[in-house]
């Protein structure tokens, strides 16, 4: 059976490091609050003259380089952002450029934290059919040119990256084995950029005053909803393919908040020591942060051929989903 089997793994973010206590010096915060609440320590942020495509790039060719294949080999580009370089051309074009990809149809996808589940569900839809052979997904985000450094109810949250897999057509029994993607947009408002765009356009002076510009959200109910639909994504994954949570090697769960995190390896009965964490390092990058997890896990030789690992994620639209491959 032909599956969508991972090649290579690549991630890139910002030099630049931003601790909680820089916060401190920024607004009304402390470490000790940052780290009981959400397990992040530190973030990293984009310098001027470094935009999403810059981490995307780099994540790109990272992932190109361990796959052993050249740019011109791609059929397609799929990249989860919603911090694109600019609201159009797709910031895949500006990457397949960049890579000199000539042969890849490239196009970006908007599913917040989703973003990069969502990207291999559609590369593995289009494996699985014979239409595209080497795919590219990446996430790559630069929150922090959207987050108000003056609210301390997100900046503490949020940072900058990109991570990118490769993936090719395989007879073999490794690969993606499924994946599963929901919406349920009737709560996109306790997340999300007001503006600009058709409703709030950047050229109405209320967009600049009101800084709709920035992101909004309404945490507690946001944290609520995440932990019931990461929870509900991971059991989808395990009952489609009908296996036990202790058969997983490894969940990589969407970096946002320690606690949703321990709370999704709960529910389906995971112990700590195979959930794999980062945000630490790098707080909650959105679509950047499940391929950044898994191109370090790569690193650290944690995932052996075979393994079953789950990702799983959830983001404002609301979308979340999972997959489970086996590596
Ligand atoms: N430092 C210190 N105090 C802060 C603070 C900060 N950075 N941010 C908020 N507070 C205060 C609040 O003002 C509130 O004070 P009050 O009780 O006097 O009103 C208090 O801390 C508790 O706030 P609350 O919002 O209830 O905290 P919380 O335990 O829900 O944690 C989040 C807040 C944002 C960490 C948490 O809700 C969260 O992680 N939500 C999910 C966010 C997320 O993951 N979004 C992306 C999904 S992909």
């Amino acid at each position: 059976m032909l599956r969508a089997r991972i090649t290579g793994t690549g991630s890139a973010v910002p030099e630049h490091v931003l601790t909680n206590y820089d916060l401190e010096k920024l607004v009304d915060t402390n470490d000790e609050w940052i780290t009981t609440r959400t397990g992040i320590k530190e973030r990293r942020i984009a310098a001027a003259g470094e935009y999403t495509s810059t981490f995307a790039t780099l994540a790109a060719r990272r992932a190109l380089a361990m796959a052993g294949i050249s740019p011109e080999e791609l059929d397609l580009i799929i990249l989860g952002t919603v911090t694109p370089d600019f609201p159009f051309p797709a910031t895949a074009c500006i990457v397949q450029h960049e890579l000199g990809a000539k042969h890849a149809v490239a196009f970006d996808l908007s599913a917040a934290c989703s973003g990069f589940i969502y990207g291999l569900n559609m590369a593995e839809a289009q494996i699985r059919s014979g239409m595209a052979k080497k795919v590219l997904v990446l996430g790559a985000e630069v929150l922090s040119r959207v987050v108000d450094f003056s609210d301390r109810n997100t900046c503490i949250l949020f940072g900058d990256g990109s991570g990118a897999v490769v993936l090719e057509a395989d007879n073999g029994d490794r690969g993606i084995l499924s994946t599963h993607i929901f919406s349920n947009g009737s709560h996109w408002g306790l997340l999300y950029q007001p503006g600009p765009g058709s409703r709030n356009p950047a050229s109405v002076a209320a967009t600049i005053d009101d800084k709709l510009y920035y992101l909004r959200m309404e945490g507690n109910d946001v944290f609520k909803h995440a932990v019931r639909a990461m929870g509900d994504a991971a059991v989808a994954a395990l009952e489609a393919n009908q296996i036990h949570a202790d058969q997983l090697a490894l969940l990589i769960p969407h970096q946002a908040n320690r606690r949703i995190i321990e709370a999704t390896g709960k529910r389906i009965g995971l112990p700590e020591e195979k959930v794999f964490v980062n945000l630490h390092k790098y707080g909650n990058t959105s679509s950047a942060s499940i391929p950044i997890a898994l191109d370090e896990a790569n690193h650290e030789g944690r995932l052996k051929s075979g393994d079953l690992v789950l990702l799983d994620a959830f983001g404002g639209g609301f979308t979340y989903g999972s997959a489970l491959i086996k590596w």
